[in-house]
């Protein structure tokens, strides 16, 4: 199989000295990119006109993570300043799969994802729709919380479901995400890890970042 791909979560990062940390996550595969509105979430963090900057100073592609109501407004401009992927949340989109049509045509890679509590069946049927499906591993709206085993039987039932369709869809989870969990989202089903706290909050990123594909592979 295929290499699983990391993306440390910049949300973990100083957002003084977003340059140095996104430096420090040059081998990982994606920068992950939390856009919070405060209102599909409790928490804010930034909008487009700092994830262009973060796009222009970037080592590698972005993965931006859309925590916001009316995606069908906001989401399109993320894909237009380049981002390599835009997800948006499926229970806050009117039209998930137009919105995902409007992604790919601009050139991002279509994402949707979904909250713990949230079922997986009714993507099923439209699998090809999206590049990702992100199965939250917590809820969302902070960084440093603690990985809910609880939604793995759902996370194996959509790769399963992926397989038997013969669908390359990427699988990705995101919260509490660390050395300690990361393989059981894997042996679920997971290819794509967001980490925020486990790589940031580590003496050595790097380091961080190539011990967690290490042990997604295992
Ligand atoms: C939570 C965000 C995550 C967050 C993960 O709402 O979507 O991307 O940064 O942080 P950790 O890895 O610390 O759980
Ligand atoms: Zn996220």
């Amino acid at each position: 199989p295929r290499a699983p791909r990391i993306n440390p979560s910049i949300l973990a990062a100083d957002f003084v000295n977003m340059q140095r940390d996104l430096a420090r996550i040059a081998s990982a595969d994606f920068a992950h990119v939390d856009v919070m509105d405060n209102h599909f979430v409790p928490n804010l963090t930034f909008g487009p006109q700092m994830v262009e900057r973060i796009q222009a100073t970037s080592p590698i592609p972005l993965d931006v993570h859309l925590m916001i109501t009316d995606p069908e407004r906001w989401a399109p401009a993320y894909a237009e300043l380049g981002a390599a992927s835009v997800t948006f949340h499926l229970e806050a989109a009117a039209d998930p799969i137009s919105l995902a049509r409007r992604l790919r045509d601009i050139g991002a890679r279509a994402g949707v994802a979904i909250k713990p509590d949230t079922p997986a069946e009714g993507l099923y049927s439209v699998l090809e729709e999206f590049d990702q499906i992100l199965v939250m591993t917590v809820e969302p709206g902070f960084g440093g919380q603690g990985f809910m085993s609880e939604t793995m039987p759902k996370l194996r039932a959509l790769a399963d479901e992926a397989k038997r369709r013969g669908s390359t869809v990427w699988l990705q989870v995101d919260g509490g995400i660390s050395d300690a969990t990361i393989e059981e989202a894997a042996a679920a089903g997971a290819d794509t890890f967001v980490a925020g706290s486990a790589v940031y909050g580590a003496d050595d990123v790097e380091a961080a970042v190539t011990r967690l594909r290490d042990r997604a592979r295992a």
